[in-house]
């Protein structure tokens, strides 16, 4: 077996997307246990923005290739390897490294794609997926009629969550940022009637107008689940809906996210507003928690990368519900990264954005 010359990104110094670089290398045979991909796709994650901008808590230290999830094609295999494996179509999960044209990856995380999904989809489909659905049944404990308020519904973790909802017969409020988001979102699920949208912003009142949401569905006006990926000051309306017993699962914190160029020495006012935001960041009392008998819980899909098993059991549990392939897809070229992080850090995007890549 051979080494592979492939391209890379590379975040060499976090803090700006100038220092995020694309990089020839030379990648090693794959080692035992292990395949060789020529990657065709590779899904893009909020978390790569943060861990370029150097906002992301998980990131180790040093030189670092972003990237969770790919699809492609096995090219070579390591020892203990079947060699049925050439040339299968696969996707999978990666901790950190998938921007790249070629990656070795452990056996255990690679997955074979489906017939009639294209490589776009199925590298669109590990991480948000797993990750909702992680956050709706192992946190969330999701019943049949429960009430549940998804955020961002439109991005590529909300259309996930509606995927897994819409099996579930959960009633749903999903928020989004824009009203072109809103027209998609009712095109898809409009004739649901257990769903329906309302923009999030302006937090003052969203509290109110969530609750009328959810009465326009059911007639309770609280939620038994709340999935919060933006925080900020929609935290504690977020915990306000909340039924005695409900559950709030924060998984992501959107609102932080930097506008604007971001060079720092151009744009301190924007890493000023950013620390502004930190500082006041919402804290919660352990007792209230107590008294209200709500839950709160907080999770990093890169935990359940270490315990292999029970991520498979998780993948096998949403093969059973047959979801359908993720359908709203922004794709970019390899070159492109840059340009992809950027529409994507904007706040405009709907669905799953994935780099392709050309060979
Ligand atoms: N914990 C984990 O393991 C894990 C795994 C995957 C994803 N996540 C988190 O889940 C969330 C969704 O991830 P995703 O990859 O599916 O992204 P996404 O939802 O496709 O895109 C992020 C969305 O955040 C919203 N947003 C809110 N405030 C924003 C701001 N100030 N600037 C820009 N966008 C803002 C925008 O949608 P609207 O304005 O329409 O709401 C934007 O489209 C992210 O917070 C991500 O970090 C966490």
């Amino acid at each position: 077996m051979t080494t592979q010359t492939r391209k890379i990104w590379v975040v060499e110094k976090a803090g700006t997307f100038e220092n995020f670089k694309q990089e020839l290398e030379e990648l090693p045979p794959p080692p035992p246990n292990h395949v060789r991909i020529k990657v065709k796709c590779i899904g893009l994650n909020y978390a790569d923005i943060f861990l370029v901008l150097g906002l992301y808590s998980a990131t180790p230290e040093g030189k670092l290739i972003p990237g969770f999830e790919f699809s492609g094609v096995v090219e070579s295999v390591g020892d203990d390897i079947s060699e049925d494996w050439l040339g299968k179509r696969v996707y999978g999960i990666s901790r950190f490294g998938s921007y790249a044209t070629y990656i070795n990856v452990p056996i255990t995380y690679v997955k074979k794609t489906p017939n009639d999904w294209t490589d776009q989809q199925a590298c669109a489909y590990p991480a948000q997926t797993l990750t909702v659905y992680y956050a709706l049944e192992e946190l969330g404990r999701l019943k049949p009629n429960h009430n549940v308020l998804v955020h961002s519904a439109a991005g590529g973790c909300g259309l996930a969550a509606l995927s897994i909802l819409s099996k579930k017969s959960a009633k749903v409020v999903g928020t989004v940022g824009t009203s072109s988001k809103l027209d998609l979102l009712n095109q898809k699920y409009g004739e649901n009637p257990n769903f329906t949208f309302i923009l999030r912003e302006p937090a003052k009142d969203f509290e109110n107008r969530a609750r009328q949401a959810l009465l326009k569905i059911d007639e309770e006006d609280s939620f038994d689940i709340v999935l919060d990926s933006v925080m900020g000051d929609w935290f504690w309306p977020n915990y306000e809906l909340l039924k005695s017993e409900g559950k709030l699962i924060v998984y992501g914190s959107a609102s932080f996210t930097p506008t604007g160029n971001l060079h720092p020495i151009w744009n301190i006012i924007h890493w000023i507003k950013l620390g502004w935001k930190y500082i006041w960041r919402p804290t919660i009392d352990p007792m209230q928690i107590v008294k209200d008998n709500k839950t709160i819980s907080g999770f990093n899909l890169i935990h359940l990368y270490e315990k292999q098993e029970r991520m498979n059991q998780l993948f096998e549990q949403l093969q059973a519900l047959e979801l359908e392939p993720p359908s709203k897809i922004n794709e970019f070229e390899f070159d492109q990264a840059v340009e992809a992080l950027t529409h994507f850090k904007s706040g405009k995007t709907v669905g799953k954005n994935v780099l392709s890549v050309q060979h």
